[in-house]
């Protein structure tokens, strides 16, 4: 990796320079190196590009928490071979994903951005993520390093972690990973960790990078690193983005000065030569972008996504054997819910891309069934409180000369700089405007459209983000508008959770308004050059009481009822955590009055992370879809309607209530992680409420024996599981293996998974599996003698469906 040489004939402030990041999205180019520029991006859902709005679609696969749900590591596999083409196809070199932190609870807001509960699943599944980037050539980014496992105070927080905890849990998906996946690059994360902020935590250097070898280049979280000698001195290499921030010029003086070794400045351009390499980046190499590589909607994209889709949905509760539905004896079917006619394929946040379309589950539904059923809709009530982005449908050109807004850029003088049409009202620049402008030129934005009204009624016309904005509408005089967040509240909510301003606005249907608003550029939030803001358009809607009613009628008349409920991005982004896991608005109760409508109630929750449930039992089936990516709607089809068995086990325990649960607030600036190892399925036995889904849980399409199980005959080997398909049709089995160590001398979980594998067989077939138990699972970290340990005696394992259906058991000595 190292490349001693070529760092050597550099000046000092030609390798600083190289440290931090050329802009929002790339790192430097060197001519003398022969270095070409690096491009990053986000990342997990999907492939973002350098630019992040409409006109730049991309694949948007499900999300972590519905590729961990799947728990088949070939699947996501092929999933990062799809990123990878997309990178290509976007000319990005590195991915920022994987997010391997933890579901330490359902209240952290980027819960659905992560995979498990488990670190041995989230390795699983995140290994094979990164393999099937890199194995096409392009990098991924492992991330957040280390402990970001909720975003109150992200930025500033401490968080105190036990060092078992740290090791076993939280580090271990990112040592795996790293060991056996060699990731190009890893991000540290915002927070601190036992007294060291991440970016320049020991952590970086004693233990990624010389215990387990890290050969790759670490990058800071965006803005993360604020000072200049305690990370300039310590194992992170490059700070992003850029081109400002804390090293520059003040780190050629710190190095001056004596105050960071300059062989700690050659160390990080070393690793940055070695990302280069790997990137094929160095001697003039060509820019990895590939403009024949498939489109986010060709057919192969397509039939993937829709297929890891199904494999990740959890039929978590299946009364009188409801589903599959059998098309056939269908006539009338009611697709109710929030969620049912624009499903969330993804959350909010950094891992938010534009696709090139999304297939709803009314969609999905009404092309499986085809003319001959009748599909009814009706949303029953509304799950968002704040007011939502203009949709593409209701913005006409003000000149009418066709769909979407018109976005001028003006300078001081108020003299057009440049222009561009766009089709929907959010609008993000980071350093590039229109082509061509300077960005540090614009001191206005003015977007100029026509609302057109769907349904009559009052709508609210307005803005979301910071500053100073204008806003005309219809002949009304513009109206001066300063949006302003509250103190200390975490920037990156200029994007995620923007302060908004509207004003009611009564149209008749399909009437139009002429809408101005102007937004005054005045430093983009960071030090990036840039804007962020939205136009608002929350289109009128009837009272929450009529629309239920007509979801009560309309679930009377039917065959079946699917209500589709979920969360909105109020709920799960990046940024802030959740206050609550109830259902957002009235959808509880729509649940429940459709129930008892119809008896024949599937209910589909199309949330990231687990939602409270209080009807669970009055419904006769549940299927748990997450946030299932751009074919969602497809595989939703697919799987109620039996073409597809749903294939998901949860990935995470899913709570009955939120009592219990570690918590995500900091007191005085720091969170200290009380719970130590035992949260989700480790906290069984505990005292704590029962959960109402197990971890592993998840029903099929078939019925499984469990035949027999002989464990190990060495710890670290494999054991042998025998199955048997005892229902009517083929599937596939998640076979989960659980340790218990009754008579250790340390503190353990009552049980905790060790290893797992899919089987798949046909009806009344027996299949034997053998399922890998690595010794890390059954080692334990030894903070005196500061290593692993594993300790002899009696270890009970148990295989079954999911923690708490255990099925057969077998001893396991370790001497
Ligand atoms: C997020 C990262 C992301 C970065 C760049 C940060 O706010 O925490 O996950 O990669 O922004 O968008």
């Amino acid at each position: 990796m190292a490349d001693v040489a070529r760092v050597l004939t550099l000046s000092l402030e030609a390798k600083v320079r190289l440290l931090t990041g050329a802009d929002m999205w790339s790192l430097h180019a060197s001519e003398p190196l022969g270095l070409r520029r690096i491009v990053v991006s986000d990342g997990p859902a999907g492939v973002r590009g350098e630019r992040w709005d409409e006109r730049d679609t991309s694949a948007n696969v499900p999300s972590a928490s519905a590729l961990a749900a799947t728990w088949d590591a070939a699947l996501v596999e092929r999933i990062g071979a799809l990123l990878a083409a997309e990178c290509r196809r976007k000319g990005v070199d590195v991915l920022l994903a994987p997010t391997v932190n933890l579901h330490r609870t359902p209240f952290a807001g980027r819960h659905f951005e992560c995979f498990s509960e488990d670190p041995l699943l989230t390795a699983r599944i995140g290994g094979a993520y990164v393999r099937g980037l890199q194995s096409a050539g392009v990098g991924a980014t492992v991330k957040h390093f280390v402990a970001n496992d909720s975003e109150t105070e992200r930025h500033t927080v401490d968080v105190v972690v036990g060092e078992r905890a740290l090791r076993e849990l939280y580090l271990a998906p990112f040592e795996a990973i790293v060991r056996e996946e060699r990731p190009w690059a890893v991000m540290s994360s915002y927070n601190g960790v036992n007294g060291f902020t991440m970016s320049a935590s020991p952590l970086l250097g004693e233990v990624l990078k010389s215990e387990w070898g890290f050969d790759g280049l670490v990058m800071s979280d965006w803005w993360a690193a604020h000072e200049t000698d305690r990370p300039g001195a310590a194992a992170i290499d490059v700070l992003m983005p850029g081109p400002g921030g804390p090293w520059g010029a003040a780190l050629v003086a710190a190095v001056r000065d004596g105050r960071v070794p300059e062989a700690a400045v050659d160390a990080k351009v070393e690793r940055v030569l070695g990302l280069a390499a790997r990137a094929g980046a160095l001697d003039d190499g060509p820019a990895v972008e590939d403009p024949a590589a498939p489109a986010p909607d060709a057919p192969e994209a397509r039939a993937l996504l829709r297929e890891a889709a199904a494999a990740s949905f959890v039929l978590a509760r299946n009364g009188g054997g409801l589903l599959p539905l059998a098309a056939a004896s269908l006539r009338r079917v009611a697709v109710l819910g929030p969620n049912a006619a624009v499903a969330r394929t993804l959350g909010g946040g950094s891992a938010t891309v534009f696709p090139p379309y999304t297939v709803a589950p009314l969609d999905g539904l009404r092309s499986a069934l085809g003319d001959d059923v009748v599909v009814e809709h009706e949303g029953g009530v509304r799950a968002h409180s704040r007011q939502t982005v203009a949709a593409p449908d209701l913005l006409r050109s003000p000149g009418g000369d066709g769909p979407g807004a018109e976005i001028r850029f003006l300078d001081t003088g108020g003299a057009e700089l440049g222009r561009e049409r766009r089709l929907g009202g959010a609008f993000a620049w980071h350093v590039h405007y229109a082509d061509g402008i300077d960005a540090g030129s614009v001191a206005k934005v003015e977007v100029r459209t026509r609302v057109r009204a769907g349904g009559g009624g009052e709508h609210l016309i307005g803005c979301s983000g910071l500053g100073r904005f204008t806003l005309a509408v219809g002949d009304g005089a513009p109206e001066a508008v300063e949006l302003t967040l509250p103190p200390g509240a975490d920037l990156a909510a200029a994007h995620m959770r923007p302060p908004q301003h509207a004003v009611p606005v009564t149209l008749a249907s399909g009437e139009e308004v002429a809408v101005a608003l102007t937004h005054t550029v005045e430093g983009f939030p960071f030090d990036t050059p840039g804007d962020v803001f939205r136009l608002d358009v929350e289109p009128s809607a009837a009272p929450d009481d009529e629309r239920l009613a007509r979801a009560v009628a309309l679930a009377e008349q039917a065959d079946v009822a699917i209500v589709v409920v979920g969360t909105t991005e109020e709920v799960e982004s990046e940024s802030f955590d959740r206050v609550s896991l109830g259902l957002p608005g009235r959808q509880d109760e729509l649940v429940r009055r459709v129930a008892a409508a119809n008896p024949r109630t599937v209910v589909v929750v199309n949330s990231g992370a687990p939602v409270l449930m209080p009807w669970a039992e009055d419904v006769a089936a549940v299927l748990v879809t997450w946030f299932g990516g751009q074919e969602y709607g497809n595989a939703l089809a697919d799987v109620l309607l039996g073409q597809v068995e749903p294939g998901g086990r949860l990935p995470t325990t899913w709570v009955a209530d939120e009592q219990g649960l570690p918590s995500v607030t900091p007191v005085d600036g720091t969170l200290t992680y009380d719970e130590g190892l035992f949260f989700g399925h480790r906290a069984l036995g505990r005292g704590l409420p029962e959960p109402l889904f197990p971890f592993g849980h998840g029903e099929g399409y078939t019925r499984w024996e469990y035949v027999s199980f002989a464990a190990p005959a060495r710890a670290g080997e494999p054991a042998r599981v025998v199955v048997r398909n005892a229902g009517a049709r083929r599937g596939r089995e998640v076979v989960q293996v659980y340790a218990s160590w009754p008579d250790s001398a340390i503190e353990r979980p009552l049980h905790w998974l060790v290893g797992f594998a899919g089987v798949e067989a046909e009806p009344g077939e027996e299949v034997a599996v053998d399922v890998e138990v690595p010794l890390r699972g059954l080692e334990h970290w030894d903070a005196e003698t500061g290593g692993w340990a594993l300790e002899g005696g009696g270890v009970t394992l148990s295989v079954g469906r999911s923690s708490m259906d255990l099925r057969l058991t077998a001893a396991l000595r370790i001497d």
